[in-house]
């Protein structure tokens, strides 16, 4: 059955998320465990922003059930664009989609990411499920290799290509962990290592938002010349403070969410 809903979108993209990292069903499982009820802060992905594969694209599907635009983020340094679209349901996640400036690129990046995009056959590209469809196209090791010299965000995209970079725990929904430092301590004492680029906690109660992440767990991916391990997804964590009118802060941190793209980074 094709998907065509957006539960069962979201649905295929935790189910997605769990398979191909193991760190994540362990996590969740772990606050399971706990006694606690996950709830998913938001959801971020990643994308070119060639017109076949850009935000308007991927956002598609979000818009298209009821989803708002809600700000937009400048990463001047990693040459990211990003939009957040939040919905009225609040147990809906707010979906973080980020774009790389590809003009701001060698030539040979967007020859090599042009011929990526070309593979993409016009049924996957219209498909409702396009942002959890995997990777649409073939890699090479030497292509991987030759993105990342420039940026792991795009080795990342090619490599994993569209599904879901990480989902989020909104610690306000937790019981016992109400505190972003305990919940990292919680973290570490059962093994898994934090995204410590700019200090384990990003933001603070000043602007509404604070988060920590795990680093990417490695897994063995598939290229059309071998095997490689290499960084996949992280989980995030995230608490949000009421803005002066009441209502929970629903936007990001550029600043933070800047030092959070390093979560998948080669060699943390
Ligand atoms: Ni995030």
């Amino acid at each position: 059955m094709p998907i065509q809903t957006l539960p069962a979108l979201l649905d295929k993209m935790w189910n997605d998320y769990v398979e191909i990292n193991p760190l994540a069903q362990k996590i969740y499982d772990l606050f399971t465990k706990e006694g606690e009820l996950i709830l998913n802060d938001h959801i971020a992905l990643r994308t070119f922003n060639h017109p076949r594969v850009n935000i308007d694209v991927l956002s598609r599907p979000f818009l298209a059930a009821g989803y708002t635009y809600g700000g937009d983020y400048h990463f001047t340094d990693k040459k990211l664009y990003a939009k957040h679209f939040e919905h009225s349901d609040t147990n809906l996640p707010t979906i973080f989609i980020s774009e790389l400036k590809l003009e701001e690129f060698s030539s040979s990046l967007n020859q090599l990411v042009n011929r990526l995009i070309d593979e993409i056959s016009p049924e996957k590209e219209l498909a409702y499920d396009f942002v959890a469809i995997g990777r649409p196209w073939n890699l090479s090791i030497q292509d991987y290799n030759e993105l990342m010299r420039e940026s792991d965000y795009a080795a990342w995209v090619a490599a994993f290509g569209y599904r879901p970079n990480h989902f989020t725990i909104l610690i306000n929904a937790l019981n016992k962990f109400t505190d972003i430092k305990d919940l990292n301590t919680f973290l570490k004492a059962n093994g898994f290592k934090l995204n410590a680029s700019g200090g384990e906690v990003k933001g603070s109660k000043e602007v509404f938002l604070e988060q920590s992440s795990t680093l990417a767990n490695t897994i063995e991916v598939d290229f059309t010349d071998g095997k490689l391990n290499i960084p996949a997804c992280y989980f995030e964590f995230a608490k949000r403070y009421p803005l002066p009118n009441g209502k929970l802060y629903k936007g990001f941190v550029a600043n933070s969410a800047d030092k959070i793209f390093e979560s998948t980074k080669q060699g943390q």
